[in-house]
């Protein structure tokens, strides 16, 4: 068996203009799933998820996805979980020119799914990472990424950015502009998550801005400021030292960018009242700065703020279901040790 596990992501600025070629830095925390693989000895996939606030699910299917698995979950949810692990393996047998392998895959996670964390990135990446080391083939950090844009971006029918999936394998923060993507210096930011509880539509929410860009050309201007709030932040973040603890004035000048970025992407009508009302939360709590994160709707804010208030205000909020502090993840995807219990299993299978 092989355990990998990948971070999940928030964005620190520019989701949605990242899409017309503007910038953007996701900043990976400490929420990972983790993908168990064990090889099998014929082409079946069976796949086991927990904590995918989907219940669990245990599935087992032999090529693709198109034979539905017959589980008691809502179809679509089981269809994209499934789609994703399915996109991850269909990689994985390229990579180690393995195209018959079969897999038993355990998939854990502590992201919450659609929220804008990142959690099928995080869910690919490890997933790739595990079943090609099962299979003997060690791919680089940057070859995994390669792989799970490839992947998410046949599962989202090509609207995917390579944000989420290359700041998922790197780790840390991360900048990409198109296909340019680089890991970059940061100081570790004091991350508050606030979660709704619920989700956006990813698709439905990229394409509103897209109908809006091309029939306005002040929404245009919009998705191009979010590109210049980008550079300044990233002007800011490369003038401060990644090994002190931030201080009140970087802190302060960073907020006021997120604030920004928020605003504009609630005129872009990618916020909702729910990602509204924990940002006023965080904001009236002292944070220094918050915005939804991801592609919105409903989901995950990501507020600024080293003291408990923003965290406890979050948890009185109505409409805020979880609230948590998540450090910046500075390693992104990286091989676990097999549960003990596995080990000595499969010790005792060999014997
Ligand atoms: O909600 P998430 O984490 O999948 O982020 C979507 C971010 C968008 O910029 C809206 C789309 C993308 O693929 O970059």
């Amino acid at each position: 068996m092989t355990v990998s596990s990948a971070p999940g992501k928030v964005y620190l600025f520019g989701e949605h203009a990242v899409v017309y070629g503007e910038p953007a830095v996701p900043c990976a925390v400490e929420r990972r799933a983790t993908v168990s693989v064990t090889a099998r000895d014929d082409d079946h996939v069976r796949v086991r998820a927990e904590d995918l606030s989907l219940n669990g699910f245990t599935v087992e299917y032999s090529g693709s996805t198109s034979d539905r698995p017959d589980v008691d979950v809502p179809a679509p949810l089981v269809e994209a979980a499934v789609g994703y692990i399915d996109a991850a393996v269909d990689q994985a047998r390229d990579a180690a020119d393995a195209p018959n392998a079969g897999f038993d895959i355990t998939v854990q996670s502590a992201i919450p799914l659609g929220a804008g964390l990142g959690s099928s990135a995080a869910v690919v990446v490890a997933g790739i990472d595990a079943a090609t080391r099962e299979l003997g083939v060690e791919l680089s950090p940057r070859e995994i990424a390669d792989r799970a844009y490839q992947a998410e971006y046949e599962v989202q029918d090509g609207q995917a950015s390579r944000a989420d999936t290359f700041c998922s394998a790197m780790g840390g923060a991360v900048r990409v502009e198109g296909d340019d993507c680089r890991t970059i210096d940061a100081p570790a930011l004091p991350f508050v998550i606030g979660f709704d509880g619920g989700a956006g539509d990813t698709g439905a929410l990229v394409a509103g801005v897209r109908d809006l860009r091309e029939q306005y050309d002040f929404a245009a201007d919009t998705v191009s400021t979010i590109g210049d709030i980008v550079r300044r932040g990233e002007t800011l973040l490369a003038d401060a030292d990644p090994d002190e603890e931030p201080d009140d004035e970087f802190l302060t000048e960073l907020g006021g960018f997120m604030n920004f970025n928020h605003g504009l992407l609630e005129a872009l009508g990618v916020s909702s009242r729910s990602l509204d009302s924990m940002v006023w939360s965080a904001r009236e709590a002292g944070s220094y700065g918050a915005k939804l994160t991801g592609a919105g709707g409903g989901g995950c804010i990501v507020a600024i703020d080293p003291t408990p208030e923003t965290m406890t205000a979050l948890r009185f909020t109505p409409g805020c279901e979880d609230a948590f502090r998540a450090e910046l993840a500075t390693e992104g995807v990286r091989v676990e040790e097999p549960p003990a219990a596995e080990e000595s299993q499969s010790a005792e299978e060999s014997a």
